[in-house]
């Protein structure tokens, strides 16, 4: 939970919190850091669900972020009402997760769709890009999740150092 609220702060939320989520946690990180910002937000992920709560992200998505030097190490957990007050910035992977998050209370204000952080999404015509759930599919799945996120990642930076 972010604790201080001069820090940004940043929740990236997927369903299971085992693959796209801790990916996206763990590659604004790597931003973060290539930027020389690292401390100066916080930075979390969560899953709408808790079945794998407690447990560490999967292996296959672990793998593919190791060899991008992503470091992926977050354990799972579950959203909470609480997140939504507490983050600057909440933003799903996917529409599923966003009607999720809305259906639970996220502030819609505060609440965004990952695709509209890509660097080609129009905000005037194009409906955002949902961020694929790698889970059922094989391993080019996880490299597209890496190139997405990566791609986004520094459009994210600048909405929270702009108050988006
Ligand atoms: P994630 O992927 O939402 O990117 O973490 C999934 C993880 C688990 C399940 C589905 C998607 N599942 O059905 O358990």
């Amino acid at each position: 939970m972010p604790t201080d609220p001069a820090t940004p702060s940043v929740l990236f939320v997927c369903l299971g919190n085992i693959c796209r989520s801790p990916a996206a946690e763990a590659v604004f990180n790597t931003h973060l850091a290539a930027q020389g910002l690292t401390g100066r937000f916080f930075v979390d992920s969560a899953g709408t669900i808790n079945h794998h709560a407690g447990g560490p992200a999967d292996g296959r998505m672990r793998d593919a972020s190791d060899a991008r030097g992503h470091a992926l190490t977050s354990i799972a957990r579950q959203v909470t009402p609480a997140d939504f007050g507490r983050f600057n910035l909440v933003v799903a992977m996917d529409h599923s997760n966003l009607d999720d998050l809305m259906n639970a209370g996220a502030d819609p204000d505060r609440t965004r769709l990952l695709g509209t952080f890509l660097p080609d999404h129009d905000h005037d015509v194009d409906t955002p890009q949902d961020v694929p759930d790698p889970y059922y599919g094989g391993a080019q799945g996880f490299e597209t999740v890496l190139d997405m996120l990566e791609a986004a990642a520094p459009t994210v930076l600048s909405a929270l150092q702009n108050d988006f």
